[in-house]
C-alpha cells in the first residue's frame, strides 16, 4: 500500500473506518483539472523565482499535463488511501517523476490549495449556469415574441386581476433570470482573489511570487491576509445563494405551469416527450418535470443551509469540517444544471391554448378596473367610480352576466353617465392596449422590451 504523504511522524497506519471517514476523493475527484492547473502555475512559480530548479519546474509540469490527459482518458483510478485529490495527484507525479516530484508541494499547504481549487471551480462553473440562462432566456423571448397579442388575465391572490399578454407574463421571468445572471457574475467577482501563497495559515519563508500565479491562474487579486485567505468560504455561501434564487425563480415558474396545464386552467399543453404517465390512471398526462424542479429548489436551499451552518462556528483559520463545503457546491451545480436544461425544452416545446386563456381573461372581471378608469375620465373621482363599478360587479354576478354583456340601459340604472364609449373601453385588447407606458403588456411596449433583450443577450 502507498504511503501517506504524511505519515512521518506517526508509528500506525491509520484505520480502515478513519481513511473511509476521512476521505474525499468519492466527491471531489471532480476538481482534477482546477487542481492540476493550480500545480502547473505554482510549478512555473517557484521555477521563476528559483526555490527550485528550472529543470525541475519543467519536468513538474510537464508530466502533471500527462497526468491530465491520462485522468481524461480514464487510465487512472484514484485511491481512498489518499485522503482526496490532491494527494492522489501529487503520489501520482512523485510515482512517475520520482525525487523532482516531490519538491512541487514547497511552499504550498493543501489549505491554500484546496481554497484555490474550489475558487477556480466556483468561476467555472457559474459561466456554464450563465450560458444555461441565457438559452432559457433566449427561449422565453422567442416564445414571447409569439404571444404578443394573446389575452390572458394577470392575477393577485390567484384571482383574475387584470388583462395582459402571455407574452407580458413571460417577460416578467426573463427580468428575473436576468438578475440571476448579474447575481453569478458577481460570485464569479467573488470568487476572483487567489488563496494560493497563503500556505497552512500564514505564508511561507519561500519569495513566492504571488502575483505571478494569479495571472497565471487568471485571478485579478490576491488575498492579503492568509488567515482568511484559507478559511473563507463566503464564495461558495455566495454561489449556493445566486443558485438558491434563481431555483425559486424556475420554482414559481414551476409552479405556473402546474397550474397552467391543469384542465381547470388549461392554458398550455405540456408536449408528451416532457410529462409523464401514471402507473394506474391511464388518462393522467402529469406536468413531473415542472415538479420536480420545484421539489430540487428546496434541495438547494438545503445546501445553502448546510454550508451556513457548517462555518458559523469555525475559528480561524482551516478546519477539517470545511470539507464539508464541497458536497453542498457540487450538488447545487448539478441540480441547477438540469433543472435549466429540461426546464428550457418544456418551455420550448409547450402548446399554447390562446382560446382557453382569452375565455378566462373574458370572464372574470378582469376588465373592472377599465370601467372605474371610463369613469374617472368622465370626472367622477376614482373612489367613487371604483364604487359603481363594484354594484356593476355585483349585478352581473347576481345576473349571471359580464361587463361587456350588459345593456346600456343597465348600465345607466346604476349610473346615467355611462354612454357607449364604454364598450370600447372594456374591450379587452383594448385594456392592454392602453397600458402602453414603459413596463406595460400593450404589444408595442412588449416588442420594445423583447427588442432590448436580444441585444442585451449577447452582453449579459
Ligand atoms: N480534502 C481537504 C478539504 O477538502 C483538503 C484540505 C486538507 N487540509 C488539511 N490540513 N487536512 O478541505
Amino acid at each position: 500500500m502507498a504511503k501517506k504523504l504524511w505519515s512521518g511522524r506517526f508509528q500506525k497506519e491509520t484505520d480502515a473506518l478513519t481513511d473511509d471517514f476521512n476521505s474525499s476523493i468519492s466527491f471531489d475527484a471532480r476538481l482534477y483539472q482546477q487542481d492540476i492547473k493550480g500545480s502547473i502555475a505554482h510549478a512555473k512559480m517557484l521555477g521563476k523565482q528559483k526555490v527550485i530548479p528550472q529543470e525541475d519546474a519543467d519536468l513538474i509540469v510537464e508530466s502533471l499535463k500527462q497526468i491530465l490527459s491520462d485522468i481524461q482518458d480514464n487510465k487512472i483510478e484514484f485511491s481512498e488511501q489518499m485522503e482526496d485529490i490532491h494527494m492522489n495527484i501529487e503520489s501520482i507525479l512523485i510515482d512517475r517523476i520520482g525525487d523532482v516530484g516531490k519538491k512541487l508541494h514547497t511552499g504550498r499547504s493543501r489549505n491554500d490549495q484546496v481554497a484555490t481549487d474550489m475558487h477556480l471551480y466556483v468561476k467555472d462553473i457559474c459561466l456554464l449556469i450563465i450560458n444555461d440562462i441565457k438559452e432559457l432566456i433566449s427561449t422565453l423571448l422567442d416564445l414571447a415574441a409569439k404571444h404578443t397579442e394573446t389575452i390572458v388575465p394577470g392575477y393577485t391572490h390567484l384571482q383574475r386581476a387584470q388583462p395582459i399578454t402571455f407574452a407580458h407574463q413571460l417577460m416578467a421571468y426573463v427580468e428575473m433570470l436576468k438578475r440571476d445572471i448579474k447575481r453569478f457574475r458577481q460570485v464569479c467577482e467573488m470568487a476572483d482573489s487567489l488563496p494560493l501563497g497563503a500556505g497552512a495559515l500564514a505564508t511561507t519563508t519561500y519569495p513566492l511570487d504571488r502575483y505571478f500565479v494569479a495571472k497565471e491562474l487568471n485571478f485579478s487579486s490576491v488575498y492579503l491576509n492568509s488567515l482568511d485567505a484559507v478559511s473563507d468560504r463566503d464564495f461558495c455561501i455566495d454561489f449556493l445563494e445566486a443558485v438558491s434564487i434563481t431555483m425559486m425563480h424556475l420554482s414559481r415558474f414551476s409552479e405556473e405551469i402546474v397550474l397552467w396545464c391543469s384542465s381547470e386552467f388549461h392554458f398550455i399543453t405540456l408536449d408528451d416527450a416532457f410529462s409523464t404517465g401514471s402507473s394506474i390512471m391511464p388518462q393522467k398526462k402529469n406536468p413531473d418535470i415542472a415538479e420536480l424542479v420545484r421539489g430540487k429548489t428546496g434541495r438547494t436551499y438545503g445546501d445553502l443551509i448546510s454550508l451556513l451552518s457548517t462555518m458559523k462556528g469555525l475559528p480561524l483559520a482551516y478546519n477539517k469540517d470545511m470539507q464539508e463545503d464541497k458536497e453542498p457546491v457540487f450538488d447545487a451545480f448539478d441540480t441547477i444544471e438540469i433543472c435549466l436544461k429540461t426546464f428550457n425544452k418544456m418551455i420550448a416545446t409547450i402548446t399554447v391554448n390562446k382560446d382557453a386563456m382569452y375565455d378566462a381573461a373574458a370572464h372574470g372581471f378582469a376588465n373592472a378596473t377599465d370601467a372605474a378608469d371610463w369613469l374617472v375620465k368622465h370626472g367622477i373621482p376614482f373612489r367613487d367610480a371604483h364604487g359603481i363599478v363594484g354594484q356593476l360587479v355585483y349585478y352581473c354576478i347576481q345576473n349571471g352576466k359580464s361587463l361587456d354583456k350588459l345593456s346600456l340601459e343597465e348600465y345607466q340604472k346604476i349610473d346615467p353617465i355611462f354612454d357607449n364609449t364604454i364598450y370600447e373601453a372594456i374591450d379587452l385588447h383594448n385594456c392592454v392596449s392602453q397600458r402602453n407606458i414603459v413596463g406595460g403588456p400593450a404589444k408595442a411596449t412588449v416588442e420594445r422590451a423583447i427588442a432590448i433583450n436580444k441585444g442585451l443577450l449577447t452582453k449579459l
